[in-house]
C-alpha cells in the first residue's frame, strides 16, 4: 500500500510551497516578501504591508493611495449586521463574537463569495481587511454596553480602530497619534508568520472551496487557543497573578515542573529557537508607549522584564531555547491603551486577517491546489462484531 510519513502536530511537514514570509527559527529572523519585520515596523505602515503582503511587492505612492481608498470604502458593515451582534450575550467573549459575524459575512456579502472569480476574490479581500477593525471594535463596544461607533475614512487605519473602541457619543474624542503609531505597529508585526496553526487551518478550510468569510471565520476560531492567539491575553493575565517581582521564582519553578501543567505564556515558539524578532520590536515600543504615558512604573511590565531576565539565565529555558515570543510584550502596550484583556486576541485577529487572506489568494491560485486531506495512523479496534443492546 501507500507509505505515509506520520508527523503529529507537523513538527517537519511542510504543506506547501510560499512566497509569503521567510521564518529562519535559528537566527530569529523573520521576512516579508524578502523585507526584514523590524525595518517594516519602523518605516513602513500597515497598510502599507497588507499590500506587500497580498501584491508581493511595495506599492509606489499611487498604488498605496488607491489601495488605501478601495479599503476606506468598505469599512462600513452592512447595517443589517447590528442585529446580529445583538443576539449576543453582552458578557460574550468578543473572540467568539468575531468568529459568528466573520463566518456571517458570507450571508450579508454574496458579490464575494464565488472562489473562481478573481474580481469577487479581490473585493472579498479588501471588505476583509476593511471591515476587521469595525467588526472587532463593535464586538467592544458591544460588550460594555455602549453605542457602536461608525467608522471615520478620514482618519487612517489604526487611529480609526482605536476611536471606534474608545469615543462615546457625548464627548469629543482626540486621537492620540502616538498610541495610534503603537496600534499601527502592533497590527504589522502580527500581520502574519507563514504556516502557523490558524493560517494552516484557513488553508484546509479553503482547500475544499469554502468561501473566503467562512475560512477566515474558522482561522479566528483556532486563532483564540492559549497557545496560539489567546497567549497575549493569557500572558497579561499570568503577569498580575504574579504581581510582585518576589514571587517570579514560584512561578519560574512552577513552568519547569514536569507535574505542573504551567507554562509561562508568551514564552517559547515552534519556529524560533531565538528571540523572537517581534519581541524585540515589541518590548522598545512597550518602554515607549509607556514613558510617552507617563506610566513606565507600570509593575506589569517591570514583572515581565525581571521574568524574562530570570527565565533566560535559567538552564532550563536555556536549554530548551525557549525565549519571549511576539505575546510576550505586546499585552502590557495594550493595557496601557486603555484594552481590557478579552481584546488582546481579537486585535491579533484583526491583524492576522491580511496574513490569512494572502496566504489563501497564494493557494486559491495555485494550479497545483488539491484539497487538504491528511492521513492517519489508526490505533483503533480491529473489526468485530455488533452486539445487541441486550447483550452487552
Ligand atoms: N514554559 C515552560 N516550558 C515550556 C514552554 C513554556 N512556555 N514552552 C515549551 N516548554 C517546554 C515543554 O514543556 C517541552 O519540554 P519537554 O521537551 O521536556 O517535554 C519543551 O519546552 C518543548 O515544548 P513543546 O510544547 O513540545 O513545543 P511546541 O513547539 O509544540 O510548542 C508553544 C510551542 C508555543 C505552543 C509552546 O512553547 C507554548 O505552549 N508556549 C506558551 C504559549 C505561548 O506563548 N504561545 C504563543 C506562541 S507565539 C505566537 C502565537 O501563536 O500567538
Amino acid at each position: 500500500g501507500d507509505v505515509f510519513t506520520y508527523d503529529p502536530g507537523f513538527t517537519s511537514t511542510a504543506a506547501c510551497d510560499s512566497t509569503i514570509t521567510f521564518i529562519d527559527g535559528d537566527l530569529g529572523e523573520l521576512l516579508h516578501r524578502g523585507y526584514p519585520i523590524d525595518q517594516l515596523a519602523e518605516k513602513s505602515h500597515f497598510l502599507e504591508v497588507c499590500y506587500l503582503l497580498l501584491y508581493g511587492e511595495l506599492p509606489s505612492a499611487v498604488q498605496l493611495e488607491d489601495f488605501e481608498g478601495r479599503v476606506t470604502q468598505h469599512t462600513m458593515l452592512h447595517e443589517q449586521m447590528v442585529y446580529f451582534y445583538r443576539g449576543f450575550r453582552r458578557d460574550a467573549h468578543p473572540m467568539a463574537i468575531m468568529t459568528g459575524v466573520v463566518g456571517a459575512m458570507s450571508a450579508f456579502y454574496h458579490d464575494s463569495t464565488d472562489i473562481t472569480d478573481p474580481w469577487q476574490r479581490e473585493v472579498a479581500t479588501i471588505r476583509l481587511i476593511a471591515k476587521m477593525p469595525t467588526i472587532a471594535a463593535w464586538a467592544y463596544k458591544f460588550s460594555i454596553g455602549q453605542p457602536f461607533v461608525y467608522p471615520r475614512n478620514d482618519l487612517d487605519y489604526a487611529s480609526n480602530f482605536l476611536r471606534m473602541c474608545f469615543s462615546v457619543p457625548a464627548e469629543e474624542y482626540e486621537v492620540n497619534p502616538i498610541l495610534s503609531r503603537a496600534m499601527d505597529r502592533i497590527f504589522t508585526l502580527h500581520a502574519d508568520h507563514e504556516q502557523n496553526a490558524s493560517t494552516s487551518t484557513v488553508r484546509l478550510a479553503s482547500s475544499s472551496g469554502a468561501n473566503p468569510f467562512a475560512c477566515i471565520a474558522a482561522g479566528i476560531a483556532c486563532l483564540w487557543g492559549p497557545a496560539h492567539g489567546g497567549a497575549n491575553q493569557a500572558c497579561l493575565e499570568m503577569l498580575r497573578e504574579i504581581g510582585s517581582v518576589e514571587r517570579i521564582p514560584e512561578y519560574i519553578a512552577r513552568a519547569k515542573d514536569k507535574d505542573d501543567p504551567f507554562r509561562l505564556m508568551g514564552f517559547g515558539h515552534r519556529v524560533y529557537k531565538n528571540f523572537d524578532p517581534r519581541a524585540k520590536v515589541m518590548k522598545q515600543s512597550a518602554d515607549e508607549v509607556l514613558e510617552l504615558l507617563g506610566v513606565e512604573n507600570n509593575p506589569t511590565l517591570q514583572v515581565a522584564k525581571e521574568l524574562e531576565r530570570i527565565a533566560l539565565e535559567d538552564p532550563y529555558f536555556k536549554d530548551k531555547k525557549l525565549y519571549p515570543n511576539v505575546d510576550f510584550y505586546s499585552g502590557i502596550i495594550l493595557d496601557a491603551m486603555g484594552f481590557p484583556t478579552s481584546m488582546f486576541t481579537p486585535i491579533f485577529a484583526l491583524a492576522r486577517t491580511v496574513g490569512w487572506i494572502s496566504q489563501w489568494k497564494e493557494m486559491i491560485a495555485d494550479p497545483q491546489m488539491k484539497i487538504g486531506r491528511p492521513r492517519q495512523l489508526y490505533v483503533g479496534a480491529t473489526r468485530r462484531d455488533y452486539v445487541d443492546v441486550e447483550n452487552r
